[in-house]
């Protein structure tokens, strides 16, 4: 077999022979000439055919092929100022290898419906094809930032014997009539052994939340990351994720140029956020800020997705809100010594409209306090037996995070809707395909 180029190399091989693997996404012709868009997942080329260039049989081919009808073709690359990539391809040879029958997603406009029904070759096009490759990076880079910092990756469980983010939006799972589980809706606890036996950890992975608010922020499956340090206070684990966020928001301003164009996406913000200098505001400041922009919340209320926009909106980059009422967060953060009403956790909003990326906390680590905390939520101190024994053997200071990554990527794409950074998105109102 000849040995096959991809068009994202191209640029490198100015002037040579190459062939190409690829699909028809558009063409057009006159009988002198055919002009054929192609792509092989790795990029976006046009390919040019004289008809004296070929002998009649191929350029005929050429002229009828459809839309998505997969072809080898061999041509010489040719730089061109005018493509996005810089060079086109002169073709010198096509073989049809499968035709494109009747491809559904025509150059027409689709709605958003449609697309998402035929999400399965919706994923050809050139949106999602931006989209899930900074997706790619974004996970490649994730990976990177903790190798570099000395984490452990350490995969928890999907399957939960107990909630961790409350009760409401738990699955729950029938196991043969014995027993029930749950879809994990985070790794936290878990990751919190992992940290006392490894010092630094993060899980990656799905998490499950039956959330039956239909949102552009909420998915019923989302990837989560999740960081657990040993001995790393509050200060710190906001520290780490400002260094987090700026390293991502970094990465993907230098390897995704091509897709964040494609994308039209208006880098601005990203690049003040890999800066870093991400503002902390408390929480009693966000409620006078909230007010101001005419939102009035009583102390201890949650925010919803309009308070996040209003405080996303202040800055040019994320902003932590912390020193949040005890009663409104989850029974695992440390309370502050001169203050048990509120807890050392913080919450990181994004600007642009994209609400919450990150929630986390430094973790109670007094066995005492813990016993009353899951006591006074009421849960069942059985299936958390492992947990407080944690709290039995050497136990100290520790926090962590859990950054919703689609939530992410949807502000770093500047898409509007989470279902547009995960290849096939779960929510209550799509399954299929
Ligand atoms: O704030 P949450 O609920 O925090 C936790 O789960 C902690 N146990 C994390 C930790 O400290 N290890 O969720 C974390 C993040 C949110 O900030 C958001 O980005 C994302 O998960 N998230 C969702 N993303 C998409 N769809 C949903 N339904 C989401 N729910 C939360
Ligand atoms: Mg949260």
């Amino acid at each position: 077999m000849s040995s096959v180029t991809r068009i994202h190399d191209l640029p490198q091989h100015v002037g040579e022979s190459v062939t190409l693997e690829a699909w028809l996404t558009g063409s057009r012709s006159s009988g002198k000439i055919a002009f054929l868009q192609l792509r092989d997942g790795s990029g976006f080329v046009q390919g040019v055919l004289p008809a004296d260039a070929v002998d009649e049989d191929t350029f005929q081919t050429a002229r009828a092929l459809d839309q998505e009808a997969a072809v080898h073709v061999v041509g010489t690359v040719a730089e061109d100022v005018r493509a996005p990539s810089g060079v086109e391809l002169h073709v010198t040879g096509l073989t049809l290898v499968a035709a494109g029958n009747e491809y559904p997603i025509t150059p027409k406009e689709h709605g958003v419906d449609f697309l998402f029904e035929h999400r399965h070759v919706h994923l050809r096009h050139k949106r999602p094809w931006a989209i899930l490759r900074i997706r790619d990076l974004v996970e490649r880079s994730i990976h990177d930032f903790f190798a570099e910092r000395g984490f452990l990756r350490f995969d928890a469980p999907f399957f939960m014997p107990t909630a961790v983010e409350g009760t409401t939006n738990l699955f729950e799972i029938d196991l043969f009539g014995e027993d029930t589980a749950y879809l994990s809706q985070s790794g936290q606890l878990y990751a919190e052994a992992g940290a006392l036996a490894f010092g630094k950890v993060y899980t990656f992975g799905p998490t499950f939340r039956a959330e039956k608010s239909k949102t552009r922020r909420h998915l019923l499956e989302f990837w989560m990351i999740e960081p657990e340090v040993a001995w790393l206070d509050h200060a710190g684990n906001m520290q780490l994720q400002e260094d987090f966020v700026a390293y991502l928001a970094g990465r993907v301003l230098e390897g995704a140029k091509e897709e964040l164009a494609l994308l039209e996406r208006d880098t601005t913000v990203l690049e003040a956020t890999a800066q870093g200098g991400f503002p902390r505001m408390t929480y009693d400041a966000a409620l006078d800020a909230l007010k101001a922009a005419g939102e009035e919340l009583t102390w201890g209320d949650d925010f919803g997705a309009p308070h996040e926009t209003i405080l996303g909106d202040l800055h040019d980059r994320p902003v932590f809100i912390e020193g949040w009422p005890t009663q409104t967060k989850a029974f695992y953060m440390e309370p502050y010594e001169d203050d048990p009403t509120r807890v050392k956790a913080a919450d990181l909003i994004a600007p642009e409209g994209y609400g919450e990326i990150i929630g986390g906390s430094q973790r109670i680590h007094d066995l005492a306090l813990l016993e009353r905390r899951i006591a006074e939520h009421d849960l069942p101190s059985e299936a958390f037996a492992w947990y407080v024994d944690l709290r039995r053997h050497g136990s100290v200071p520790h926090s962590g995070f859990g950054m919703g990554l689609e939530r992410l990527l949807a502000w770093f794409t500047g898409v509007n809707h989470l279902r547009e950074v995960v290849p096939f998105p779960r929510m209550l109102t799509r399954m299929y395909p």
